[in-house]
């Protein structure tokens, strides 16, 4: 069981350290998996590097912390912290926050614990790092000892993997001088046995999509085959797919699809604003590439045996290589230079270990020839083999813990649960880069999978329907398909009395979440029947032209049923050429209302593209309030920050 919080069922974080031998903690707080992904990293590389260290990784979900100050003196507490939403701690980090908050009452409740502290945040929004930066300010007032600076990985920026390396070299530094540690040469040490299987029975794991097809599947299906919730991160309700198509029209190369997934009989929920997990699988042919390059047994069933209590597997196992690849490990995407440096200890000549060597050490040589080019990591090993006598080969076992989990994708709901109780609407951008080397398409896994759904009622010849799914060949019929999905819910909300008035800033797929409010008012309005007359309903949005208009035939019908309430004031950026018209432009141009709805109380949502269009929307925003009460900017720009911490300012950007 993955969720398992450890073998030894204990919360008592230092009881369960010290049981299992462990002289250095590793803390996570994530939301999405990449704060997990940098700590187990950091874990691996302590414990590879020296000798002295047994590293303890643990998720702060799964611990109670009430002993931490029995910690003994010379182990250091390594933090690394997600920050969601307004600053927030990640969803599962409740219990800890309250357990921190209420330590910094008492300057000597932490006064035994040194730590070091790195942040995973996104500098386009307010609340930078803002939970990373509370986490230290609590344990500082608890008298705790940090050690080495705070360190800001910045999704903004896309720098989060520099971010880290620079943070990480700085840290180490710090701790052998500290812990008087002397480095080795890396050594891979397995946390796991790996046991081979010689036949596949009931408890093979096949991935989420064929969870429903196992009858004795422990996770959330029941005797029947039924199953049974509750859904969550971590148990994802595997979810028909009823209704797909495509809202571009003319356009060979841009793709934006409009899925509905069936929630029926499933007791998932979700409130209007919230986001939907998607669980992708990976395209076929990068597995078969990933297992040529690796040259791996597909068909290999294997388990892993966790090799001390405070371990957690990766993944579900027994499983096999085939299935591990295809739905759990992220083969494809950005390949760190941190990864890079783990592959050296493997090379099998001293040419092919230059050339890894240079690639890790060199951060403008590895974005220029990795980075830019879009390289997943089998592409990688295949420029290395290229003129190499020996191929280069990484063991599996290796791979297994290095390569990072693939994870959940997130889409803010396009639909309402007001209006479609049952049914939750994603609207999904079909992304797409190209990668020079193998001369084809990176493709966003999840929206790519996602556009080569195609429904049909009734195929006679088709008995035999795929379960997997092939990119960029033809699109593939189904007569049912079915993707694991799970809600997370958001702070991102209408406000409760519909006479407020709401602003509402999205372009492109930044409309989905809009789309579900419109549609909720618009069936408020249809089962009240009090005559109530609702807030100004503001909204706008922009797209290139009219092709990539989203929705455009379903406003006007809004329209029609919400009257005078509901105004959409749409921005062309490519209509007319040499004039790019952006929604910053229009919300400039009705300055004068979008002032009066503010100071009569609207609430603000702005949803979509984080670094340009956020940006570019928060300054025109400040300008209008700046002008409009005739104060300075760095005033306004004050008022805007105090909207936001009260909830009336809110945005899902990204
Ligand atoms: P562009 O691609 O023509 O520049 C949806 O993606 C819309 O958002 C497009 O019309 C796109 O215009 C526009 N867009 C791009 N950058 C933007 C920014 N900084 N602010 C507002 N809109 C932007």
């Amino acid at each position: 069981d993955v969720t398992a919080v450890n073998s030894s069922g204990s919360r008592d974080i230092v009881q369960v350290l010290l049981e299992n031998n462990k002289n250095y903690l590793v803390l996570y707080a994530s939301q999405t998996g990449t704060a997990e992904d940098y700590a187990k990293s950091f874990s691996k590389e302590l414990s590879s590097k020296f000798s002295s260290l047994n590293v303890m990784c643990a998720d702060i979900e799964s611990y109670d912390f009430d002993t931490l100050n029995s910690l003994p003196k010379d182990i250091i507490v390594s933090f690394f912290i997600s920050t969601y939403g307004e600053g927030d701690f990640p969803d599962g980090s409740f219990s800890f926050e309250q357990f921190i908050i209420t330590a910094s009452d008492d300057a000597l409740s932490l006064n035994n614990v040194d730590f070091t502290i790195f942040g995973l945040g996104n500098s386009t929004y307010e609340f930078y790092n803002g939970a990373a930066k509370k986490c230290r300010k609590y344990l500082v007032g608890a008298g705790a000892t940090q050690l080495g600076p705070l360190g800001e990985g910045d999704d903004g920026r896309g720098t989060t993997d520099e971010d880290y390396l620079a943070w990480k070299e700085e840290m180490l530094e710090i701790l052998k001088s500290k812990l008087q540690l002397s480095e080795r040469d890396q050594i891979f040490s397995p946390s796991y046995d790996y046991i081979e299987l010689s036949e596949i029975n009931d408890s093979v794991a096949l991935g989420e999509p064929s969870k429903e097809y196992l009858p004795n599947e422990k996770l959330n299906v029941n005797a029947q085959g039924v199953q049974v919730g509750p859904f969550d991160h971590s148990h994802p309700y595997v979810a028909p797919v009823t209704s797909s198509r495509e809202l571009i029209s003319n356009s060979e190369d841009r793709h934006c699809v409009h899925i509905e997934f069936d929630l029926r009989g499933s007791n998932l929920k979700y409130s209007t604003g919230d986001h939907v997990a998607i669980w992708p699988s990976n395209p076929v042919e990068k597995v078969n590439q990933f297992i040529k390059v690796f040259n791996l047994n597909p068909d290999e069933i294997f388990e892993l045996k966790c090799l001390d209590e405070t371990i957690k597997p990766p993944f579900p196992t027994p499983t096999t290589i085939h299935a591990a690849v295809t739905h759990y490990m992220q083969i494809t995407g950005p390949v760190s230079r941190q990864f890079i440096t783990q592959l050296v200890q493997f090379a099998p000549n001293d040419e092919i270990k230059e050339r890894l060597v240079t690639l890790s050490k060199n951060k403008e040589k590895f974005a220029d020839e990795i980075t830019s080019k879009n390289l997943n990591i089998a592409d990688i090993i295949d420029i290395i083999n290229k003129d190499s006598e020996k191929p280069f080969i990484a063991p599996w076992n290796f791979l297994i813990e290095s390569i990072v989990r693939l994870q959940p994708r997130y889409y803010s709901i396009s639909s309402s649960s007001l209006s479609e109780r049952q049914t939750v609407h994603v609207t999904a951008v079909v992304e797409s880069s190209f990668n020079e080397v193998t001369n084809n398409a990176t493709v966003g896994i999840t929206t790519n999978l996602l556009r080569n759904i195609e429904l049909v009622q009734n195929d006679e010849n088709d008995s035999n329907l795929p379960v997997h799914y092939e990119l960029d060949g033809p699109r593939h019929l189904f007569e049912s398909f079915k993707l694991p999905i799970h809600i997370r819910r958001s702070t991102f909300k209408l406000p409760s009395n519909p006479q407020t008035p709401i602003i509402m800033v999205g372009p492109g797929t930044g409309v989905a979440p809009f789309r579900a409010f419109i549609r909720e008012r618009v069936k408020f309005l249809e089962t009240n029947n009090d005559n109530l007359t609702l807030g100004k309903h503001l909204l706008f949005y922009g797209s290139r032209n009219h092709d990539d208009f989203l929705y455009k035939e379903e406003w006007p019908i809004y329209a029609e049923k919400l009257g005078d309430s509901f105004e959409m004031i749409v921005a062309h950026s490519r209509l007319d050429p040499g004039k790019k018209v952006y929604v910053q432009h229009n919300l400039k141009e009705r300055s004068e209302e979008v002032f009066q709805l503010i100071s009569q109380g609207a609430f603000i949502y702005v949803c979509g593209d984080a670094q340009g269009m956020a940006k570019d929307v928060n300054e025109t925003l400040i300008k209008i309030l700046a002008e409009g009460k005739n104060i300075k900017e760095s005033e306004a720009s004050d008022i805007i920050k105090a909207l936001k911490v009260s909830g009336k300012f809110q945005e899902d950007v990204w």
